[in-house]
């Protein structure tokens, strides 16, 4: 596809039985190699307080940052649909501003539409952002910005009665209006039941093969970040050896005066 997909491009794929490819992105030189591979989505999410910021969590982020990491992103130009995070505290307070700051993410940055986590609990928000003609795509299962009441990063969704409630956030948040939704850490049976029920794409990461499409952390996918290493994450690249080696030869030939040589000099 040679121009920018839409929110319709990317529901069109569920039609077409077409699984879609989502990866986080934080910045313009990432963007540039990513959207030339042809990546669906690029998804500027709040997991750049982690992986880019080095934070424990991505409670601290803040909407700043998330406009800063979207505008680097955006200048890429990229053909992929564009949707950013809304960080912890920028939802959750009250529906004016949340649509202040939803509507900062795609004025000021340039997204063409946000993501926040909860499911029938953050149903009005959403209803409230759609109405003013901002896409949402939703976020339920294992939700980061919940972590203190999770207790850590768990599997949501084992016991019968939380599959039941998962499954109810995920036909609140197609209710209320979301064009897409992110099941992150269920069991693979029931995103595949929340798969077959909803219309809208469902997006998995740790939730199995059935779902519509599939995300992953840039920085993991490519071996940069070993902070956590959850078994859904695959390695695609030891970036971190890579970067190493150079930054090592670097140093050697900088002390033992072989780095500039004539080739890399100004006569
Ligand atoms: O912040 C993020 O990167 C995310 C994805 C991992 C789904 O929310």
């Amino acid at each position: 596809m040679n121009r920018k997909k839409t929110i319709l491009d990317i529901q069109k794929m569920k039609a077409d039985g077409e699984k879609i490819s989502v990866l986080t992105c934080y910045d313009y030189p990432m963007a540039c190699i990513m959207d030339s591979c042809g990546i669906d989505v690029i998804l500027v999410g709040d997991s750049a307080g982690v992986v880019v910021a080095g934070h424990e969590n991505t409670l601290p982020v803040t909407m700043d940052e998330m406009v800063f990491h979207t505008q680097a992103v955006m200048r890429a130009q990229p053909k992929a649909l564009v949707v950013t995070d809304m960080p912890f505290l920028s939802y959750q307070i009250d529906e004016a501003s949340a649509r202040a700051n939803a509507g900062r993410l795609i004025k000021e940055a340039g997204s063409a539409a946000v993501k926040l986590e909860g499911g029938a609990n953050v149903a009005g928000v959403i209803r409230t952002i759609v109405d003013m003609d901002v896409p949402v795509m939703a976020h339920i299962g294992l939700t980061p910005q919940s972590i203190h009441r999770m207790g850590g990063y768990r599997v949501q969704g084992k016991r019968e009665e939380q599959a039941e409630q998962l499954l109810d956030d995920a036909r609140a948040v197609e209710a209320a209006g979301a064009f897409a939704v992110v099941l992150e850490g269920i069991p693979s049976r029931l995103a595949r039941r929340i798969t077959d029920e909803l219309s809208i794409p469902t997006i998995g990461i740790g939730a199995g093969p059935s779902c519509d499409g599939q995300v992953l952390v840039i920085h993991d996918i490519l071996g940069l970040c070993e902070k956590y290493s959850p078994k859904f994450v695959k390695k695609y690249a030891d970036v971190k050896t890579v970067i190493a080696d150079a930054v090592a030869n670097y140093i050697t030939e900088v002390k033992e005066g072989s780095f500039p040589d004539e080739g890399h000099s100004f006569i």
